[in-house]
């Protein structure tokens, strides 16, 4: 099936993606659709039509068996699941897989994708001077692994009898394929390659070592009988988007953690976690990862899972560094973080939490970014103040903070300090007022204008009468795109403060759709602005190229009867939110992690859950992407898309 964040998620498209093709040709301009109001600009300051910035010819909608990409461009395989980082390796061989052989072997279901540069001049464990870089032939390619299927990894289970029931050694194995690659590349003659045997390659899994730092390390809430001092966690999971910062370390979210833990919330004493986990969607019949490994009942470590559903930094330049989980930024289900730093002002990250009905956050630091003095770059993410967005009547937005003794943040309400607002952040959060959002995916700053875009990827749970003028659609199934406007002009916004205007820069779905409560809006609706196409729906994760263009990658497109990909479009103009359809996925998989080398000329992304479809397993797929051979089965894959010419991507 697809929409698949999390083995847990709720809210799944229906089980059989319609098939037939839903798109007439797009005739005069399309009627205006449900509480949308397009505005020509972020900021309506005069700019020049970006007719020609995308000049690539357009794919069509399609759903087939393999990848699809633009005439004129090449698609490398850079990794797939199963790939060594060693040197001398054997080649994958699936029956062969033991937890040793993975955690020296890429991982499984490859998300997020930070392309880190690489000084030539400098070694590991220099990310001082790496970071200043903007090397686009040879990098670190930093890949989260979001969670794993056994069904599709191992021989001898449905999808069913694979939630319970995973044997020791299949778990070992998952254990080992979550997490986290760092995998030195370079772009050679013949395209993308790993270098293999790098003293960078690293793998961060469920057994690593992490740190626990900001307001809630050592609480007692997260002290275990393993760790009493409540500041070292072994692992991190869920690993879906991301974000990286100017002084070269790379953060990864903890989204979907819930499905890690088994066991009944109701059989925990303590009533606050019980309530906590109940949210989390812990249960009973989760995946038995308890039975194997302890920490992972509830039962026996109840405050386990409060030690997930976190934002972890890491640095990729050092192998040796330990990554640490930042606990300011909140927990809960966070899709990622990105970061906006300005010289000589606070560091500002805005994220999301991945859930119907939930939240747009932002984190303000309390230090100021100095170019070049990382090592106190490097303390800024562990001090500052989190907010949750409200997105209010005719455009006006306001950042609400999160602080114990503020507003109804109290011990009235069962808060006892800041740990307890940062580990029961969504509660805080809808106690002070933020806006329930339509499952909040990536919040990512574009460059070119400095306005902030949030990806809502749907909520069917939204009923009739509970829309807002951020959320105007009941039961939607499209998902739509803000644009947050802090106060100033291009280039010099000031996103610390704590008020802002909003735009909603697009709603996803069918421009031609009967339905007005699910009518696509794009652009300026002129006809022409849109092909037959170029809509799409249930946007995810989002990147920024060069020229100003935004490039949205969906999760859930099947339910409309096409793939998954990638749209561009214009963020200002004419032709503002006006997409052009650029890339496709094998049937069963969604794209992720769409990532710019600086130079612009590769476009790296990563194909999560290929053949991932109702009664498709490892012993029977719907497909071998890619490898298509009948002893590999279907394999997430990082792909390097290029220029044939050697041009910008998308140009
Ligand atoms: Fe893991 Fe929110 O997608
Ligand atoms: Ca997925
Ligand atoms: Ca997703
Ligand atoms: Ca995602």
């Amino acid at each position: 099936m697809t929409d698949t964040k999390h083995p847990a998620a709720e809210d799944q498209a229906p089980a059989s993606p319609q098939r037939r093709t839903l798109f007439k040709a797009i005739g005069a301009a399309t009627a205006a659709t449900a509480g949308a109001t397009l505005l020509p600009g972020c900021s309506a300051e005069k700019k020049p039509a970006e007719s020609d910035n995308l000049g690539f010819a357009e794919i069509p909608h399609r759903l087939d068996f393999n990848h699809h990409i633009p005439e004129g461009y090449s698609a490398d395989r850079v990794m797939s699941w199963g790939d060594p980082l060693d040197a001398f390796a054997d080649k994958f061989v699936p029956e062969k897989l033991d937890a040793s052989e993975q955690s020296r072997r890429f991982g499984y279901n490859n998300d997020f994708i930070a392309f880190m540069p690489l000084d030539p001049d400098a070694a590991p464990g220099e990310g001082d001077r790496h970071s200043l870089s903007r090397n686009s032939e040879r990098g670190l390619l930093c890949v989260n692994h979001e969670y794993t299927q056994p069904h599709l990894m191992f021989s001898g289970y449905t999808e069913d009898n694979s939630i319970r029931g995973t044997s020791d050694d299949h778990i070992a194995v998952e254990q080992q394929a979550c997490g986290h690659t760092v995998v030195e590349v370079e772009k050679t003659t013949t395209g993308w390659q790993p270098v293999l045997g790098s003293p960078y390659n690293r793998r961060i899994s469920l057994t690593t070592a992490m740190d626990i730092v900001g307001a809630a390390a050592g609480d007692k809430r997260l002290q275990t009988n393993e760790d009493p001092s409540g500041t070292r966690v072994f692992g991190t999971v869920g690993n879906c988007a991301g974000g990286k910062t100017p002084w070269g370390t790379v953060l990864i979210a903890e989204e979907g953690f819930g499905g890690a833990f088994q066991g009944d919330p109701d059989n925990v004493a303590d009533e606050v976690e019980a309530r906590n986990h109940h949210a989390f969607g812990i249960a009973e019949d989760n995946r038995n990862w308890g039975d194997y490994d302890r920490r992972f009942d509830i039962t026996v470590e109840p405050n386990e899972p409060n030690r997930f559903g976190w934002m972890v930094e890491y640095d990729p330049y050092d192998p040796e560094s330990t990554p640490r989980k930042l606990t300011g930024f909140g927990r809960f289900e966070h899709e990622g973080f990105t970061v906006v730093s300005k010289p000589g002002e606070p560091i500002v990250a805005y994220g999301g939490d991945d859930e119907a009905h939930q939240f747009v956050y932002r984190f303000v630091s309390r230090g100021i970014y100095r170019p070049g003095e990382n090592a106190h770059n490097r303390t800024l993410l562990t001090e500052g103040t989190l907010y949750a967005g409200q997105f209010n009547e005719h455009g006006s937005g306001t950042w609400l903070p999160l602080l114990f003794g503020q507003g109804p943040l109290t011990g009235e309400n069962g808060f006892r300090n800041q740990a307890d607002v940062l580990i029961d952040c969504r509660r805080a959060a809808r106690l002070m007022g933020a806006t329930p959002m339509d499952r909040p995916e990536d919040v990512e700053t574009n460059p070119a204008n400095d306005c902030t875009y949030v990806m809502l990827t749907k909520n069917r749970k939204r009923l009739a009468g509970e829309e807002n003028p951020a959320n105007p659609r009941a039961r939607n199934t499209a998902g739509h795109v803000l644009e947050i406007v802090p106060p100033g002009r291009s280039g010099n916004r000031n996103h610390a403060s704590n008020t802002f205007r909003w735009n909603t820069f697009l709603l996803g779905g069918n421009p031609n759709a009967e339905d007005p409560a699910e009518r696509g809006a794009y652009g300026q609706q002129q006809p022409g602005n849109i092909s037959a196409h170029g809509w799409f729906a249930n946007p995810d994760n989002v990147a920024f190229d060069g020229l100003g263009n935004m490039w949205v990658a969906t999760d859930g497109c099947e339910s409309f009867g096409f793939h998954d990909g990638l749209w561009a479009m214009a963020t200002e103009g004419e032709l503002r939110a006006a997409p052009k359809h650029f890339f496709g996925c094998p049937e069963g998989g969604e794209i992720c992690g769409p990532e710019f080398t600086p130079d612009g000329k590769t476009l790296f992304v990563a194909v999560q859950h290929p053949a991932d479809a109702d009664d498709s397993t490892f012993d029977n797929p719907l497909h071998r992407w890619p490898d298509n051979d009948p002893t590999l089965p279907p394999r997430p894959t990082v792909l390097a898309i290029r220029k044939d010419e050697d041009g910008i991507v998308g140009s």
